[in-house]
């Protein structure tokens, strides 16, 4: 599991997908791979979701990909089954976490409070998603919160964040990576916009790594 965790440290950014049409899923992933981003977490709000996880893993096997919006432990047997790497939830949900813990699964849970971290620490997590990170302080809000739990445990921000603010989260030593669904958006995957998802991941690294495109 730690080595998914440093793969997702090392991916930076990993963008949130909801695929509503099956068809969509390699080419959203090829998108995303073009822009140098091999990783993504496809939610399971529409009904192809474990369809299209698996089939973005096997036709790239390298690629990170991770399931979102998991709300049941019958979801965390589906998104195995389909080949999730990992799994994240919206918020702090004992009977998933628990679940994934006993089954050896990579879990990261939402939480937006120290409450939520306490739970996570005891469940043996090194991991949270901060969500939903901008309406909930940014990053001010999560380096404060953050604070008394120095070196246990990092975050993905999730909520909110563009390329005008990842940076902020980014630089921070409590931040693993962030999150969000503004790479891939829902409305150009429907338009089949996939080149625009291409220069939107690229514009994200480069700002992640203080480059000019
Ligand atoms: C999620 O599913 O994690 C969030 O919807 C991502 O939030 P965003 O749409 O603001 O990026």
């Amino acid at each position: 599991m730690q080595n998914i965790l440093k793969a997702i440290q090392t991916a930076g950014i990993f963008p949130v997908v909801e695929i509503e049409r099956l068809e969509d899923a390699l080419p959203v992933a090829k998108a995303l791979r073009d822009g140098g981003i091999a990783a993504m977490e496809i939610t399971l709000r529409t009904p192809v979701a474990c369809e299209a996880i698996k089939a973005v893993r096997q036709a790239y096997p390298d690629m990170l990909v991770g399931a979102g919006t998991v709300l049941t432990p019958e979801q965390v047997d589906q998104v195995r089954e389909a080949g999730a790497r990992y799994i994240v939830t919206p918020g702090f949900n004992p009977s998933v976490v628990n679940y994934c813990v006993a089954n050896d699964l990579l879990i990261i849970p939402g939480i937006d409070s120290p409450t939520g971290i306490e739970l996570a620490l005891e469940a043996g997590l090194s991991a949270v998603k901060f969500f939903p990170a901008e309406s909930r302080g940014g990053i001010k809000g999560l380096a404060s919160m953050a604070a008394p739990f120095k070196g246990r445990i990092r975050f993905l921000p999730l909520g909110g964040i563009n390329p005008d603010n990842l940076i902020s989260y980014a630089k921070n030593d409590c931040v693993l990576a962030v999150g969000g669904t503004w790479i891939a958006k829902r409305n150009y995957i429907d338009a089949g916009r996939f080149d625009q998802i291409t220069r939107n991941a690229q514009e994200a690294l480069a700002r992640l790594h203080g480059f000019e495109l």
